[in-house]
């Protein structure tokens, strides 16, 4: 049934309604982004379309932020994973975002960390309330809102910023020396009206970054726990990325023939990561299904992505851990451009599938792959005990790698790259 749910029109089963359902966003972060999201197609459109252009300095603020976070030395020394890959992550894609110096603000990192947790758990408490008790939902909503806090802080680092580009774009009308390439200009430059304003444009930079940092970090320290605990993959695709990049440099022509990297990371997300269920939609008409079987207007679907991620029948040998389980596949002729992590179909949902499926996902997958071969090419990582994964942790439908365990890692040098 999931070919029907993907391709059903927006008008019949909706994302945004089924999200404003259960994360009470509409509460959370206010009308304007659930029902202007105007930032999706400049996700699918500019940034898509700028990946090429915007690796060299999202490669230059990895390379930074694996120098802060991880250690220095020879020895083997003990990291918390999930702590550093955060920061690595919001830094990469903050670049992006918002550009340097500010992507590597520590208060401004901290705040888009907590900001997703904190409407997480918002979210948890608003929907204790019962529907018909919406007055008590809108004083809950103000009193434990992260978004009146959280944005009033983040309008203090972006108000400079947006400032001083909306003053350059009065007074040259359009392009000027030195205009900044980044996703906040992409943005102000498709914004209208209201759009425009300091706190609107605050709000859509803190809804990417909800969107992108915690989703982004819980696939790479999937991958690291699997690079961790099947350590004899290391130098097969260290001696890949090397080669592709003393052959193409840090581009996104190296990155797409990082065949056997993809299908690692693939492997990592499709064994250890994957919720219960995913591409929730709220039936806004009745909906019919191509079985006959019809539900209400009103009805909360999602798919069961973890059980389709993990069926035999699709994947042989499911629970086992394969790292070149699509690497080999795509050698195979005519299947070199398909089983790619970011290319959705009926057996790969981690992005979604169909009309809502992930805007950014060129963008993360780029990113992840950058961040992971970098990595790859200046550290040795491993478990304490060798050979096992951390227990995941569950969190309702949530499966989130675990959030307390420690990588070993340790500094080493490679000649030409
Ligand atoms: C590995 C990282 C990511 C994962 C696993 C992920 C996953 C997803 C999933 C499962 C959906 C829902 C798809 C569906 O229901 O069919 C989604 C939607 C979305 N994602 Fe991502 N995502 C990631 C990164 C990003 C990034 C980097 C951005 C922004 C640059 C982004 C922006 C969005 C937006 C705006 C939507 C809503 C789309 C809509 O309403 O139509 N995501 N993502």
């Amino acid at each position: 049934m999931i070919n029907d749910i993907r391709n059903a029109p927006k008008e019949s089963l909706s994302l945004q309604d089924a999200i404003n359902d259960m994360m009470q966003l509409e509460h959370v972060m206010g009308k304007e982004l659930q029902y202007d999201p105007y930032h999706i197609e400049v996700i699918k459109g500019t940034l898509t379309r700028h990946i090429s252009t915007q690796l060299p300095d999202i490669h230059a603020e990895i390379l930074e932020a694996l120098a802060a976070e991880l250690p220095e030395e020879t020895e083997w020394k003990e990291v918390h994973a999930f702590r550093a890959i955060r920061k690595i992550v919001c830094r990469a894609t903050n670049r992006a975002f918002v550009g340097a110096p500010l992507c590597h603000n520590p208060e401004y990192m901290d705040l888009n960390i907590k900001f997703a947790i904190n409407v997480f758990l918002t979210a948890v408490i608003m929907n204790l309330i019962p529907g018909f008790m919406g007055f008590l939902k809108v004083a809950v909503a103000k009193w434990l809102s992260p978004s009146s806090r959280t944005i009033n802080q983040a309008v203090k680092h972006l108000r400079p910023i947006i400032q001083e580009r909306l003053d350059k774009e009065r007074e040259y009308n359009g392009e000027w020396p030195g205009k900044p390439d980044d996703f906040l200009t992409w943005l102000m430059s498709e914004a209208q009206g209201n759009q425009l304003t300091i706190e609107n444009l605050t709000l859509r930079i803190l809804s990417v970054n909800f969107a992108t940092i915690h989703t982004t970090s819980i696939v790479l320290v999937n991958c690291l726990y699997a690079l961790a605990a099947h350590t004899e993959y290391i130098q097969p695709l260290r001696e890949e990325v090397k080669g592709l990049v003393e052959e193409y440099g840090w581009t996104k022509t190296a990155i797409s023939k990082m065949w056997k990297l993809d299908s690692f990371m693939k492997e990592a997300e499709r064994t250890n990561g994957g919720s219960a269920v995913s591409m929730h939609r709220k039936a806004l008409k009745e909906f019919t299904f191509s079985n006959g079987t019809s539900v209400p207007a009103g009805t909360i679907l999602a798919v069961a992505v973890n059980a389709v991620h993990h069926d035999d029948a699709i994947y042989p040998n499911a629970n086992n851990f394969n790292g070149y389980r699509f690497s080999s596949i795509r050698e195979q002729q005519g299947e070199s451009i398909k089983h790619q992590m970011s290319t959705p179909d009926l057996s790969w949902l981690l992005f979604g599938h169909g009309h809502h499926s992930c805007p950014g996902r060129f963008f993360a997958v780029n990113v992840l792959k950058l961040i992971l071969a970098s990595l790859i090419l200046k550290y040795d990582i491993k478990f304490e005990r060798e050979g096992e994964v951390p227990p995941n942790e569950w969190l309702s439908v949530n499966n989130m790698p675990n959030t307390s365990a420690k990588v070993l890692v340790r500094k080493v040098t490679l000649k030409g790259v």
